[in-house]
């Protein structure tokens, strides 16, 4: 029987990034399964440009690495300067990625004009906050990729009803195709008409 075990190499970057985040007290870690979806979606974009807000310490910025070509860029974004140190420490030579440390509201403002084929929204803004800004981001045939979607045990009182609301917004849209995994952390996966 098929058993939920990712059995390809994780990115070379993985564990060294892990151990640091574990030393660092980051609590927000992408789920290991989400970045191997992460990772498999990104291989299907190549020369692709792609969009992850919310870095963190880089480890689903290394999965999304790891499945991109040698022709594709990521822009990662992130406000906390301490944890994205951890992220160029380890991602910092690739050439493909590009570190923002900046608030994800005034990097939307700023970057309305540009297209991604990729987007992972994995912070407030392109997911609780300025989300259609940010799916006008998307080019026609890209994918926007949001984990965290099923009750999770750091979520706040009233976020459970934000969850709603997202998802039901999302449906609303006449041009995303979404499928909704209830599995990992809670996937949706929506792609641009
Ligand atoms: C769920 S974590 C990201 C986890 C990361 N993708 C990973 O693989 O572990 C959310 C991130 O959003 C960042 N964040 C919170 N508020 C933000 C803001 N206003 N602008 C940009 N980033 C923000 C936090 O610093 C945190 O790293």
């Amino acid at each position: 029987m098929m058993k939920e075990e990712i059995i390809k190499a994780f990115p070379k970057a993985y564990s060294a990034i892990n151990e640091a985040t574990l030393l660092s007290g980051f609590t927000m870690a992408s789920d290991v399964f989400a970045c191997s979806l992460l990772r498999t979606l990104a291989a299907s974009k190549p020369g692709g440009k792609f969009l992850e807000l919310g870095t963190g310490t880089g480890l689903s910025t290394s999965w999304i690495l790891d499945g991109m070509d040698e022709a594709a860029t990521l822009v990662s974004v992130d406000n906390d300067a301490k944890f994205v140190a951890i992220a160029e420490s380890f991602l910092g030579n690739d050439t493909r990625l590009k570190l923002s440390i900046t608030d994800g509201g005034t990097w939307v403002e700023e970057n309305k004009g540009n297209k991604f084929d990729y987007i992972f929204a994995d912070t407030w803004h392109g997911k609780y906050l300025m989300l259609a800004e940010v799916l006008a981001m998307l080019e026609k045939g890209g994918i926007y990729i949001i984990d965290d979607m099923l009750p999770q045990p750091n979520w706040p009182d009233g976020h459970a009803e934000k969850a709603i609301n997202l998802i039901a917004y999302l449906e609303g849209r006449e041009d995303l195709l979404l499928t909704k995994q209830v599995w990992a952390t809670g996937i949706i996966i929506g792609v641009k008409k």
